[in-house]
């Protein structure tokens, strides 16, 4: 229905209709239902009691300081910290690379505004994550894309893709939402060397890199390209821009994350940052770190990935035991999601209709292909089920597949 703001709206709202899966999705909500919907972290597994007792440290200890404006670039101490974890995994970084932001989610929108001009083209993977399709569209983004198979973005495909100019390229190399594949190491060589070539940086959006529950950890691709360009001092000055998060380690209602970038792209940043909240609440930075720190993070991890290493190993042999054979799916050596893949003749928004009345949903894949396609293909989440709930959706689903299968 038409209203009297429509013709207020600023043209940049056009690409912001909501999606019909979108409307399908708030059905989810409902108490019965087993969703394998979101992107959502275990709740079982967050740490309140740490919280609670830091956040009585925090007010008791440094209690003016915590309630008061901080820097635009985040609480010191936190910064220090990631540069000190993230130097573990062979990148020497000072505070000068690291920015705070509230969720990786700003951080992809303040890319966004330092970066893309209207009818800028941007390099995905197909598919890639819905969030940041969502925010880069606000600034009139146009999309070039490189298909995936099993070990991640096609580098043989990315060379034509940089042909047409794009801005930058996104890559997602761990565990990737929404498909759950991994980039091999080859690909991430064969990706830092292209981008270097063509001149076009490299956003890495990493939330999930620390969920591995096989498999070896493979470098970042940031790493490797700071090995790349032989970069013996402290500090990186590289071609890439890396996010990751708290969200799927601590606790998403924190809204805290991290950018790692040469200093002068973090502190322009910063000036983005600035117009859009002074900064990320200090409060919520001293209480993360007041937990993190002095080894808590490290433990909390590996109960995490035992919990969903569980859930995973148990979605994949129920799916394994109720999914009819012509459907296919990832095996996520990490990270929060599986991929399905119907026949063709299949429309998983239809089969998402047809799940919500038997109480079980799952994300349609089509809204992550940034140019259309993916009708067939269903995102499903591992991590938030409980085990009992897990079977339970998981044979309704199946149930659901095989009549679809049959039907059509
Ligand atoms: C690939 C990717 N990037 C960014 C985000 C947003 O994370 P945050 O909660 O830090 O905003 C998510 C969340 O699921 C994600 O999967």
């Amino acid at each position: 229905m038409e209203t009297l703001w429509d013709h207020r709206y600023a043209q940049r709202t056009q690409r912001m209709a909501s999606s019909a899966i979108r409307e399908l999705l708030k059905l989810t909500d409902k108490p019965d239902i087993i969703s394998f919907a979101g992107g959502l972290p275990a709740p079982d597994v967050f740490p309140v009691d740490d919280f609670t007792a830091a956040c009585e440290r925090v007010l008791h200890e440094q209690g003016a300081q915590a309630l008061q404006y901080g820097t635009t670039e985040g609480y010191l101490p936190l910064r220090e910290m990631i540069a000190r974890h993230t130097g573990r995994y062979g990148i020497n970084i000072t505070p000068d690379n690291v920015l705070i932001t509230s969720g990786s989610q700003q951080a992809l929108d303040l890319i966004g505004k330092v970066f893309i001009n209207r009818g800028d083209r941007i390099l995905v993977e197909e598919p890639t994550y819905l969030g940041a399709l969502q925010a880069w569209n606000a600034y009139g983004a146009e999309y070039v894309t490189v298909p995936m198979d099993e070990d991640g973005m096609m580098t043989e495909a990315l060379e034509s893709a940089l042909r047409s100019g794009p801005k930058f390229i996104y890559v997602l190399p761990n565990f990737q939402n929404p498909t759950g594949v991994t980039l091999s190491f080859e690909r991430r060589i064969k990706l830092i060397e292209l981008a270097d070539r063509y001149g076009v940086p490299i956003i890495e959006d990493d939330p999930y890199g620390q969920l591995r529950y096989e498999g070896e950890h493979i470098k970042s691709v940031v790493t490797l390209d700071n090995e790349f360009r032989e970069n013996g001092e402290a500090g990186y000055r590289g071609n890439v821009i890396y996010l990751s998060t708290f969200s799927k380690t601590l606790a998403p209602g924190l809204r805290l994350a991290w950018v790692v970038a040469p200093p002068e792209v973090i502190r322009k940043l910063v000036q983005a940052k600035q117009g859009a909240d002074l900064h990320t609440s200090t409060f919520t930075q001293m209480v993360a770190y007041e937990v993190a720190h002095g080894g808590f993070l490290d433990r909390h991890i590996w109960l995490i990935r035992r919990v969903y290493g569980e859930r995973r190993n148990l979605m994949l042999e129920a799916m394994d035991e109720f999914f009819p054979s012509e459907v296919t799916w990832t095996r996520p050596q990490g990270g929060l999601f599986l991929w399905g893949m119907m026949p063709e003749r299949l429309n998983s928004a239809e089969v998402l209709e047809r799940a919500i009345e038997q109480n079980v949903a799952f994300v349609p894949g089509a809204p992550f292909y940034a140019l259309g396609g993916g009708g067939n293909t269903m995102r499903i989440n591992f991590s938030y089920a409980s085990p009992e709930k897990m079977l339970i959706g998981i044979e309704r689903l199946g149930k659901v597949l095989h009549q679809m299968v049959a039907e059509k």
